[in-house]
């Protein structure tokens, strides 16, 4: 008789040894079309799967009989200490998880010593999270189709302190999420089969919906009329906001509006990193959005060796899509980025057990990569290199 194996099937957080079992448990925890939310990647779900497949393609080659009792993974980003390699990505909606759910990531991200970035569509002001949460601010913004919007929103982060402003570039046009759709009957009417999912999640219900009032695009609030700015009357109108004219001039323009560090997320192209580099970005993100904008898009793990190679020094490397284990993140940092945008993966963490399941997700994510270090005869991120990747 072959042995069979047993599924994680629990819903306690501390049984849950890596990210695949966190996200078993918030698959149950929130209803279907919250989780389909954070699930879906665009159309076919080919750069979706995709980022895994470039991921798990790629071995380690380890280096034996080497004492690694002194490893640590702190690293410096910007000039200042991370205690890991890690930054939480921007992610909209996130209160529809679990209520303040910004709040959670962000204050589990200063716990650990990263940095967190909160979305334009965050569902926490920009400046309440600022006062409320410590640590390292980041802001992303959209650049929607009223520029002023935008204006504002950069001279609100600086105001608040932010360090640092991630422009997502690869947003211009809104990605067509088919599963995500099918939980609506028009945008922003859920179904009936979505309506009955709801109440069968009383305690989610109660706790995001009911108590807090329906998350809200926060940061929106004041530009747009107040019905617009719910979970679901944004559905509606945010995704026509997304502005296809955004184009290298507005770098320029956000450049001379922005003191702070600069990043643009959405870059998979060298030529696209030179001309970064060219107009005063501190850094890049490459980035796919984990699936969810253009289908049949090259993994960013795919280009990491190129762009290193072509810009050296001259921009901070951040990658992201896909990441879900320390080896993970070792093989990126090994072929050249300097931190890993993690998205998903702590979503699940904040799905499954509010900031408990987020410091749970960190902390896999962490002990995986201090144990693949070891592994692999390193003490520290400085000692990872592209000899250590054979690309299968
Ligand atoms: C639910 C969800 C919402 C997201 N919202 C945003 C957003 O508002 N702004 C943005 O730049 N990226 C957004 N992203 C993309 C993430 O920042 C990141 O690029 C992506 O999640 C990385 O892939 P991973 O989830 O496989 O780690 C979102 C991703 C998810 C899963």
């Amino acid at each position: 008789m072959p042995w069979k194996r047993r599924p994680f099937n629990s819903l306690d957080l501390a049984r849950a040894l890596n990210i695949a079992q966190l996200r078993e448990i918030a698959r149950r925890r929130v209803p279907g079309f919250a989780f389909e939310y954070v699930e879906g990647g665009a159309e076919d779900e080919v750069t979706l799967r995709g980022n895994r497949d470039a991921l798990e393609r790629l071995r380690l080659i380890p280096q034996t009989l080497i004492d690694t009792s002194a490893r640590h993974q702190r690293i410096a980003i910007f000039g200042r200490l991370a205690n890991a390699p890690l930054i939480i990505a921007p992610t909209g909606l996130n209160g529809m998880l679990h209520p303040q759910g910004d709040l959670a990531l962000a204050r589990a991200a200063a716990r650990l010593g990263i940095p967190f970035t909160l979305s334009t569509l965050s569902t926490t002001r920009l400046e309440e999270l600022a006062t409320r949460a410590g640590g390292r601010l980041w802001l992303q913004l959209y650049v929607l189709k009223e520029r002023a919007i935008a204006r504002d929103i950069v001279q609100r982060a600086g105001a608040a302190g932010y360090e640092a402003l991630v422009f997502t570039t690869d947003a211009n046009v809104f990605g067509n999420r088919e599963w995500d759709r099918r939980s609506y009957r028009a945008p922003g009417r859920p179904t009936v089969r979505t309506a009955l999912d709801m109440l069968r999640h009383p305690r989610w219900l109660w706790r995001t919906f009911v108590t807090p009032g329906m998350p809200r695009f926060r940061n929106l609030e004041g530009y747009l009329p107040p019905s617009a700015t719910t979970a679901l009357g944004g559905a509606t109108v945010i995704p026509p906001l997304f502005e296809p004219t955004i184009q290298w001039d507005d770098i320029t323009w956000i450049r001379q509006l922005w003191r702070g560090r600069l990043l643009i997320k959405g870059v998979l192209s060298v030529g696209d990193a030179e001309r970064a580099a060219a107009l005063g970005c501190d850094g890049i993100v490459l980035s796919n959005h984990g699936g969810r904008q253009l289908d049949y898009c090259v993994a960013p793990i795919e280009v990491l060796p190129d762009i290193r190679r072509a810009v050296g020094q001259r921009l901070t490397l951040l990658i992201d899509s896909g990441f879900r284990r320390g080896t993970d993140v070792v093989k990126a940092l090994a072929l050249g980025a300097q931190a890993v945008m993690i998205g998903r993966a702590t979503l699940y963490g904040l799905a499954a057990g509010g900031e408990p399941g987020v410091d749970r997700a960190l902390a896999m994510l962490t002990t995986e990569i201090d144990r693949v270090l070891g592994q692999l005869g390193c003490n520290s991120i400085t000692e990872l290199g592209p000899q250590l990747v054979h690309d299968a």
